[in-house]
Formats: C-alpha cells, sequence, structure tokens
C-alpha cells in the first residue's frame, strides 16, 4: 500500500488538472453514519450503515415522501441535525488543503461529493460541486424555492412550506428515481474526461452515474486511485487502490506530494 500512496503523491505532486469524486467513507470519522459497507450484525442497529438500519425504498425516494411525508421528514431532519453537529475531519481538510497547493500553481482541481453534510465546504474547499444535492437546504414542494431552515430540529413533521400555502419542505437532495443536476453531471463527466489524476475517496462505488466517473477518467488516459476502507468495483480498474481510513491517508499523500508544511 505504501507503493500505491506513493504513486499517487508522486502524480499529484505534478498533475496540472485534477477530480476528485467522495463518498460518504470520507464523513464517517465526522462521525456520520454510511449507507453501505462492512456492518458487524451484532451491533445495535443505531451503530450499523444506514442501509443496514433503515429502507432506502420507504426514505429515500418521491414515493415515499409522497406516501409518508410525516416520517421523511422526521427522518432527514435527524439527519440534517447531526450534519449540522458534525466536524470536518482529517480527510475533509487534506482535500481542501490538496486544492490550495494545486490551484496556487496554476492548476485546476474539482470536487465532486455525493455527501449532502456540507463538511468540505466548512474545511475551506471551494471548487465544490454536490451531485447530489443538500440536506442543509431544503425546498418548497410547490414553488422550487430554496429555504434554509433554522439550526434546530423542525417544529412540525411534516414542515410546512413559507412559500405556499399548499406545499411542504422537502430536503434539497437526490432521491433514488430522481435526475442528478444536469449541469453538475455536466461538469463531472467533462472534467473527468480531461483530468490527469481521478481520486475516488470513501464511496462503495454502487451507485451511478457517480461510479462511473473513474471509468471516464482512465479511458482517456488519467491516473485513477481509490483510497477506501474496504475493496470496491472500481479497487481492481484504477492504477492506486490504497485502503484504509481516508482520515488518516489523505493528509498523508498530501504531505508526500506536496512537502512537509501541508
Ligand atoms: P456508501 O455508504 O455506499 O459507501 C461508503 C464507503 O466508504 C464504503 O465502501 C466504506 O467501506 C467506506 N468507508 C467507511 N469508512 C471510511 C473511512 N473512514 N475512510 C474511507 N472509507 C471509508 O456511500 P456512497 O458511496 O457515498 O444516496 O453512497 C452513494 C449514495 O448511496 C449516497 O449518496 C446515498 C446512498 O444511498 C442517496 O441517498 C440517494
Amino acid at each position: 500500500m505504501e507503493g500505491a500512496l506513493q504513486m499517487l503523491a508522486t502524480r499529484l505532486s505534478t498533475a496540472r488538472r485534477v477530480v476528485v469524486l467522495t463518498g460518504a467513507g470520507v464523513s464517517a470519522e465526522s462521525g456520520l453514519r454510511t449507507f453501505r459497507g462492512a456492518t458487524k450484525e451484532d451491533l445495535p442497529p443505531d451503530m450499523r450503515t444506514l442501509w443496514a438500519e433503515f429502507d432506502p425504498a420507504t426514505l429515500a425516494t418521491p414515493e415515499a415522501f409522497a406516501a409518508d411525508p410525516e416520517k421523511v421528514t422526521r427522518w432527514y431532519d435527524w439527519r440534517r441535525i447531526g450534519c449540522l453537529a458534525a466536524e470536518p475531519n482529517p480527510g475533509h481538510l487534506a482535500l481542501a488543503e490538496m486544492e490550495r497547493k494545486i490551484v496556487a500553481r496554476g492548476g485546476e482541481f474539482s470536487l465532486f461529493t455525493q455527501n449532502v453534510d456540507r463538511l468540505h465546504q466548512r474545511a475551506g474547499s471551494t471548487r465544490v460541486f454536490e451531485l447530489h444535492g443538500s440536506i442543509i437546504d431544503w425546498r418548497c414542494t410547490e414553488t422550487g424555492r430554496k429555504f434554509t431552515p433554522p439550526e434546530e430540529r423542525m417544529p412540525h413533521y411534516p414542515a410546512k412550506s413559507p412559500f405556499h400555502p399548499g406545499g411542504l419542505l422537502r430536503p434539497d437532495v437526490v432521491w433514488f428515481g430522481e435526475q442528478l443536476p444536469e449541469d453538475v453531471l455536466l461538469e463531472a463527466m467533462t472534467r473527468s474526461r480531461s483530468c490527469d489524476v481521478f481520486i475516488s475517496v470513501g464511496t462503495s462505488a454502487v451507485v451511478y452515474p457517480a461510479a462511473g466517473f473513474v471509468s471516464l477518467a482512465s479511458a482517456e488516459g488519467a491516473f485513477t486511485a481509490e483510497v477506501n476502507l474496504e475493496a470496491t468495483a472500481n479497487s481492481r480498474a484504477v492504477d492506486a487502490a490504497i485502503a484504509g481510513r481516508s482520515g488518516d491517508l489523505l493528509p498523508r499523500v498530501v504531505r508526500a506530494a506536496f512537502g512537509r508544511d501541508s
């Protein structure tokens, strides 16, 4: 693994265009539960991965919201409060540092995230594209207008829209069965195809289209790497598969690529 980490660092040290794709694993060390991954069945349900305790079909689809808006709103508000209470970890901070180093020498850096928690932005990353929206913002079901609820639990479930008498608030996330924001998807595909280095961090690589970006990068000759706690469907296809926690590994990658003071 040391070899793979060093290989990635060497490529990064001269790269002109870098694309990073992140998933729930990068926020695991901030205390936020991932959706999937090795889960010990003997753990209490509230310590397992989210989709091992909850059924996405009854929580993360437009049909689930239409059928039971109270339940869906309550669950997303519980997660929103958890995201607001969490702090960025060394993995988020290392990606913000990576951006600064690459931009400072005239390079291009883009961070595409499937995460809805805003921890990358809070860590200082500025070139963040949210593929699955954000749980911190909500929107009116009738007008589409966005709203950032106060940093406390909502007083009622479901939450009434402040913009339309018949409207409800729903999280501004992309549910299963919904389209990703077209402009963000286009940016992701274009930048994946034209980068020199593509790094996938903390994602199980099972949810498309994000899981396919690494193949677009690799088909155009980019150096591809994965930093993940366990092997994924992409591990064998990337040039460097680095197994472990992103909060440990990303600061080491950044130090090895850009120097000790990083
Ligand atoms: P997943 O929960 O599917 O995958 C998280 C990955 O991170 C797993 O492979 C874990 O092994 C790994 N992991 C856990 N802790 C880690 C750590 N400290 N460092 C590095 N890796 C770690 O999350 P995503 O791939 O982001 O969508 O999931 C994609 C989408 O599926 C989500 O956006 C969400 C979910 O259903 C919707 O809700 C629509």
